[in-house]
């Protein structure tokens, strides 16, 4: 196996507890080096103890930190919905029903192109530091239009999650789509996904048909999450926390059993503010749920509906200057805390043993990331221990 040694690390974000006394909540070590070995991270430390490798990388003082994990998206989809947020931004206020615009396109669509639309993402993704990316389904809402987005999906990721829970479709009861959800349509999914998602909202599924929809994903070996609590107050964040399940997404309205039972419960809350920068909603209360102890994650939502961003970078930016996180907050939500919000321990740390996933920013710490919003900051990604942008 061969290995590279970077040095020149002006700042080092490692999310390494072992660091973290000196290093703050990022575990930052500053002049510091990595050794990558194959895929894998295989010494971090300061840069005039590095030991020697097959290759060296100088990075001229940047800053290094783990890629970034988006671990909530819709990226199989046809068409966009450019107008609908044009009239938005003229006042038209958002409605979970414009989803049924995306559902009629993507069914329209080829395989090809759902996969190559999807690609386009991904790679979109990974130019702005996302190495690891979770992908839904949920504007297929037929037996096979969830199947076919569902094996697009795992083509682009490990992390594939089965969304045919996300409207009612026109022509159907609830009742009639509950079943279908939880029967047919989910025999054609196990096989492509991971998790399993409800949208609990308001004009989508209540508490009972999440309960049902999460029920007959687990038994059928999938992992459940949840859309909550995103247009209005409602059960969604209580029945996560209930359920134990790992995340729980949107969180935008909350009272106060809401942060308890998320604090009780381990659950982590993934925000998405991109969803309320694009539909002119408050953003959620980061500041209250960090201050609760609970463990906060961010993510883009991309989808062509709420929010058609694909930066975590831009997500950072906006949860710092909207959400009361610090820039160390937000750069821990959208590595480490995407990890966690996707149970994963291989991704979002550099630390020896774990995935040689890394982003090296043409700037000299995290904090540019907000205080530089905008500014195409990523000049080099490295994925599974290989360079696979930029020149660093
Ligand atoms: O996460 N909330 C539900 N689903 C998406 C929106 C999808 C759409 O508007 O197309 C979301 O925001
Ligand atoms: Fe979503």
């Amino acid at each position: 196996m061969t290995s590279t040694v970077i040095t020149g690390i002006g700042e080092l974000v490692t999310n390494d507890p072992a660091h973290q006394e000196a290093g703050g909540l990022l575990g930052t070590l500053e002049r510091a080096a990595v050794v990558v070995e194959g895929s894998r991270v295989a010494w971090v430390g300061p840069a005039a103890e590095a030991p020697a490798a097959d290759a060296q990388v100088d990075v001229g003082g940047r800053a290094v930190l783990p890629g970034f994990v988006d671990s909530h998206s819709h990226l199989v989809f046809g068409g966009d919905r450019a107008g609908e947020f044009a009239a938005r931004m003229a006042g038209t206020p958002y409605a979970a029903g414009g989803i049924r615009t995306t559902v009629a396109a993507t069914r329209a669509a080829t395989d090809e192109q759902l996969l190559s639309g999807a690609r386009r993402l991904v790679e979109e993704m990974l130019r702005q530091g996302t190495t690891t990316v979770e992908v839904k389904s949920g504007y297929g809402l037929t037996v096979r239009d969830e199947a076919r987005s569902l094996a697009v999906a795992r083509l682009l990721t490990e992390e594939a999650t089965y969304l045919g829970a996300h409207v009612v479709p026109d022509g159907t009861t609830p009742e009639e789509y509950v079943a279908l959800v939880t029967g047919p349509m989910l025999a054609a999914a196990v096989e492509h996904a991971r998790w399993i998602d409800v949208f609990c909202e308001r004009g989508a599924f209540d508490a009972d048909q999440a309960r049902t929809v999460l029920r007959a994903g687990a038994a059928a070996g999938l992992r459940g999450r949840l859309h909550a609590n995103q247009l209005g107050p409602g059960p969604g964040v209580r029945l996560a926390a209930e359920l134990g399940l790992v995340a729980v997404d949107h969180c935008t309205h909350l009272d106060d059993a809401d942060v308890a039972a998320l604090r009780d419960s381990g659950t982590v809350a993934t925000l998405l503010p991109g969803v309320e920068f694009s539909t002119r909603q408050p953003y959620p209360d980061a500041r209250r749920l960090l201050d609760a102890g609970v463990t906060v994650a961010l993510a883009s939502d991309c989808n062509p509906g709420s929010s058609f961003t694909s930066s975590m970078p831009f997500c950072v930016a906006l949860a710092v200057r909207e959400m009361g996180m610090t820039p160390a907050e937000a750069v821990r939500a959208a590595t480490a805390g995407g990890a966690r919000a996707l149970d994963r321990d291989d991704v979002g740390v550099l630390v020896p043993g774990r995935r040689a996933d890394l982003v090296v920013l043409d700037a000299p710490s995290h904090v540019h990331l907000a205080y530089r919003p905008g500014v195409p900051l990523v000049a080099g990604v490295w994925q599974r221990g290989r360079p696979v942008l930029g020149a660093v």
